[in-house]
């Protein structure tokens, strides 16, 4: 599958098989947002790999799933995410705008993941709180969002776009995502 096939084929997946994935495969994703881009090459963005179950689970209490359908979003037991990976800024090593960091980085490990076969779920309804203290971060050590990893058990559809940015489900189960058409967003050819 080459690039603009993936990007084309990824949805954000929140049903997993709970076939777990190995620390091998959950550290190349890590590697995928190592070399992403960064702004001056600062690269002030780390990770923790969170695979073991007690600690999945205690994640799975601190993440919050599929707001326009909750609580039909959640993951039942037995279709929960295996892994997560939490994405945490040094501030000592940048202060304030490290968002873009963030964002393409993330991105590397949702499209690594996508061309695996492995299903992601980029979360920022978290408890930061919670999970800062769980992860044991230090004080400069900020954590911007957390990805849920699982094998799909799930494959949502782009849907054309009919005015509304709500995701819902069919009476099957399968997620529709709306998607603004291309000529909405190019706001110009010049
Ligand atoms: C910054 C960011 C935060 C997100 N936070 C959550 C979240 O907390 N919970 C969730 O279920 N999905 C979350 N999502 C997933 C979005 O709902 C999803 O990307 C969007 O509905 C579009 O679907 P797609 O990823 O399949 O294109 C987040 C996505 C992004 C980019």
């Amino acid at each position: 599958m080459g690039v603009y096939e993936v990007i084309q084929n990824r949805r954000t997946i929140r049903r997993f098989e709970q076939t777990s994935l190995s620390i091998v495969q959950l550290r190349k994703y890590v590697d995928a947002a190592r070399l992403a881009p960064s702004g001056a090459n600062l690269q002030p963005l780390k990770y923790v790999i969170v695979h073991s179950t007690e600690m999945v689970n205690r994640m799975f209490e601190r993440v919050r799933w599929a707001a326009y359908i909750a609580p039909d979003g959640t993951p039942e037991l037995g279709e929960r995410p295996t892994a997560y990976i939490a994405q945490i800024v040094n501030l000592e090593i940048k202060k304030s705008g490290y968002e873009l960091d963030a964002g393409a980085a993330m991105e590397n490990i949702l499209l690594a993941a996508e061309e695996d076969g492995v299903g992601a779920c980029w979360m920022g309804a978290i408890d930061y709180a919670g999970i800062s203290e769980m992860l044991r971060l230090k004080e400069e050590e900020k954590l911007v969002s957390v990805v849920a990893l699982g094998m799909k058990a799930e494959q949502p559809v782009e849907e054309a776009w009919q005015g509304d940015v709500k995701y819902y489900k069919d009476e099957n189960g399968t997620l529709h995502v709306p998607k603004r058409p291309l000529d909405e967003v190019i706001l110009g050819e010049m």
